[in-house]
């Protein structure tokens, strides 16, 4: 038996002393563009699904979430915060999601992670809390309130269910960008720049060319 357990220790010491190395002599590639190794990504995976059931077990959805309200109200939200890593209905790939590591689920498609089959409790409490060492930020930190995230748990629900036009619509009947929870908030959000598309063209004395790269077609930016 003492052989056994002695055996367990030097297999763990030896473990601790292997990632102390790897760790200590700097070849772990922290570069966004290169992935995990697969068993890492299943690890880092199984971790974090297991802290979010945890966690969100004793969060329950108001009884409301497929009211039209709440998706309205969300539509300005999503629109306002979401939309450039998490995609909107017939959107192309956005240069950030692109370069984003992990890869910020398209929630508008038809992919297994979108649509009706989510967990409202889980996605609650992602849009609430975050992801570390992800880009997903805790938009409670920002200043949203509990309502506020319901109804863009609701509106991610309802988005891969909506074409274009709708998703436009919604967008456009929504109040834009407010939400709970920060005084004068809402007001501020007024000053919003307008959206890339419609934003006023920078004159061409101006000291940069603005956003581009010479290896890029822009033509994939209309959204
Ligand atoms: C800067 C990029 C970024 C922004 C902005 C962002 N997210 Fe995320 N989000 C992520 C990333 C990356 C993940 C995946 C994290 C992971 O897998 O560990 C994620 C995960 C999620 C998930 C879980 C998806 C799933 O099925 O696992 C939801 C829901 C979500 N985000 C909603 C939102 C909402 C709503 C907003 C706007 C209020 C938002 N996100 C804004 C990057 C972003």
């Amino acid at each position: 038996m003492n052989k056994v357990i002695t055996g367990v220790l030097a297999t763990l010491a030896f473990g601790a002393a292997s990632v102390a190395t790897v760790v200590t002599t700097g070849i772990v590639d922290v570069g966004a563009d290169t992935p995990h190794h697969p068993v890492v990504t299943d690890l880092l995976g199984f971790a974090r699904e297991r802290a979010i059931a945890r966690q969100s077990a004793g969060i329950t959805a108001p009884a409301d979430l497929d009211d039209p309200e709440r998706i309205r109200r969300g539509a300005g939200n999503y629109a306002a915060m979401c939309v450039d890593c998490h995609l909107a209905p017939a959107m192309a790939d956005s240069e950030i999601r692109k370069g984003l590591y992990p890869t910020p689920p398209n929630l508008a498609g038809s992919s297994p992670e979108a649509g009706a089959g989510r967990d409202p409790a889980r996605d609650f409490w992602i849009i609430k809390h975050g992801i570390k060492a992800s880009a997903m930020p805790a938009w409670s930190k920002g200043g949203m309130d509990d309502e506020a995230i319901w109804d863009l748990t609701a509106f991610v629900k309802a988005m891969p269910g909506l074409s274009k036009t709708a998703y436009d619509q919604l967008v456009a009947a929504s109040d834009g960008h407010v939400h709970g929870g920060m005084d004068g908030h809402a007001d501020g959000h007024d000053e919003h720049p307008a959206p890339l598309a419609a934003a006023t063209p920078k004159p061409a004395a101006a000291p940069t060319a603005g956003h581009r790269h010479d290896d890029h077609d822009h033509g994939a930016h209309k959204h």
